[in-house]
């Protein structure tokens, strides 16, 4: 317990905490990403594939956990390790160093974070909890048609869309970070961690910034496939209404 005190106080132990929750959520936006992607199947796939995850309590908890503590480690670390860099600065180089990565992701950094952890909490109030009326009425189980609804009503479009684009920078920059921070301090690897790093945020960006592209140009989301979604939530009321009064 002290060895992980003293290494979580250190700069390297900090870089590696934020390296390895980073690492964590990388993969959890790339699974859900996946995820999102049956909306392109269909109405019937994409709401059985919400209702297993939603069946499946310890998957759902063990994820919620999870990315909640991550959240909270990247997060605290990150600020730990601004304000240090901040203190050494101010006694340090007078002129910023040649060699650093200063790209504009790197210099958004900073504020692409607070940002993207303002767009979570409009997400998950969007779709999860409490789940909002955004372009028709929110219904728990049919997630297809929330996502489609909310998606139609342009403004919410364009903050997912503006969100997205800052979470793919935030990933470029992230996923070279963490690939320097873990990874062994090779010229010989840079190129392939940078093309890694921006092969996998455009992937996760772009994938993101589609979604609700399809809706607004209905590629997705068309007036069948949300009749078909709702009908399997009314068929199956009238089933459970029926099982109910032969029981009775
Ligand atoms: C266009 C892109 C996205 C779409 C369409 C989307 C869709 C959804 C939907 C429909 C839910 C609710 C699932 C359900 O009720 O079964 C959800 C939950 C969630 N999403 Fe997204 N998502 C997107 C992007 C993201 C991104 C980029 C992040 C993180 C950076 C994220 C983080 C979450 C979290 C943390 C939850 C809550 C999971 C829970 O219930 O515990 N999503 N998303």
């Amino acid at each position: 317990m002290q060895a992980v005190l003293t290494l979580t106080r250190s700069t390297v132990g900090q870089k590696v905490v934020v390296a390895v929750t980073g690492v964590i959520l990388f993969g959890f936006v790339i699974g859900h990403l996946a995820g999102n992607l049956l909306l392109f199947v269909g109405p019937e796939a994409f709401n059985a594939y919400a209702a297993g995850i939603k069946g499946n309590p310890p998957l759902l908890w063990g994820t919620r956990v999870t990315l909640l503590v991550s959240v909270v480690l990247h997060v605290t670390f990150t600020m730990q390790l601004a304000r240090r860099n901040a203190t050494a600065r101010a006694r340090g180089y007078q002129k910023p160093r040649k060699d650093q990565i200063t790209t504009y992701a790197a210099r958004t950094m900073i504020l692409s974070g607070p940002l993207l952890f303002a767009y979570i909490l409009f997400h998950i109030a969007h779709f999860t909890a409490p789940g909002l009326d955004l372009g028709g009425t929110f219904h728990p189980e049919n997630v297809y048609a929330n996502v489609v609804n909310g998606f139609r009503t342009w403004w919410v479009s364009a903050i997912y869309i503006f969100a997205n684009f800052l979470l793919g920078l935030h990933l470029f920059h992230g996923g070279w970070s963490a690939a320097q921070s873990i990874g062994a301090q090779s010229p010989k690897y840079d190129a392939l961690k940078k093309q890694v790093a921006v092969g996998l945020a455009v992937f996760v960006s772009a994938g993101n910034i589609f979604i609700p592209i399809a809706v607004l140009t209905q590629l997705i989301g068309s007036a069948d496939q949300l009749a078909r979604a709702q009908a399997a939530f009314e068929t199956e009321a009238v089933t459970e209404a029926a099982t109910g009064a032969e029981e009775e």
